[in-house]
């Protein structure tokens, strides 16, 4: 079948098989920025916003995309011109391996949105189903206020996200080089 949606801001059109899921569309199609944990709607690291919502991208059938309005991570920024959000997770050094920044990221920016000066336990409640082995979440935690910070315009912006050289990791989490397992 084909799927006619809105993905970061573009008009596309998706072949996808009946028994898809959103996170098979746009892996399928070039979008690695979400990734594939445990496929069933438990870690979070699939999440992905449609209409405005963060979703587990894993478990929304693509059979209910049709006209739907998708942001991936791939929206935010790049590796050298990171968005406010990634940004301060990097410079928060809150990711490890990487492997549910994307998420929690997503997660994060649907959070701030909404809540723009959220306090630690409005945090915490927001990522509650968005899982991380590596962090322990306080630098996750220290991260999101940061952002908030940020775009409330209070601080600069860190233009290269704080890693070192690296290609730009193409999924936009802000890890160099792949080294996000995307
Ligand atoms: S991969 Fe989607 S929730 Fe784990
Ligand atoms: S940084 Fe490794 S799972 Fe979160």
């Amino acid at each position: 079948m084909e799927i006619d949606l809105t993905l970061n801001d573009d008009d596309v059109t998706f072949e996808a098989a009946r028994s898809d899921t959103l996170l098979d569309v746009l892996r399928d199609n070039g979008y690695a920025g979400a990734k594939r944990g445990c496929d069933t709607g438990n870690c979070g690291f699939c999440t992905v916003i449609v209409d405005g919502e963060p979703v587990k991208s894993c478990i929304r059938p693509a059979s209910q995309l049709e006209g739907a309005d998708v942001e991936t991570i791939e929206s935010l920024g790049t590796q050298d011109d990171l968005g406010p959000v990634q940004s301060a997770f990097v410079d928060n050094a809150a990711l490890q391996c990487g492997f549910c920044i994307p998420g929690m990221i997503m997660r994060s920016k649907v959070l701030l949105e909404e809540t723009p000066n959220p306090d630690e336990a409005e945090i915490r409640d927001a990522l509650s189903e968005n899982l991380c082995r590596c962090t322990g979440y306080e630098k996750i935690i220290d991260a999101v206020q940061d952002a908030s910070t940020r775009m409330s315009g209070e601080a600069d912006v860190a233009a290269d996200g704080g890693y070192p050289d690296g290609d730009d990791a193409g999924c936009g989490c802000g890890y160099p080089d792949g080294g996000c397992g995307k």
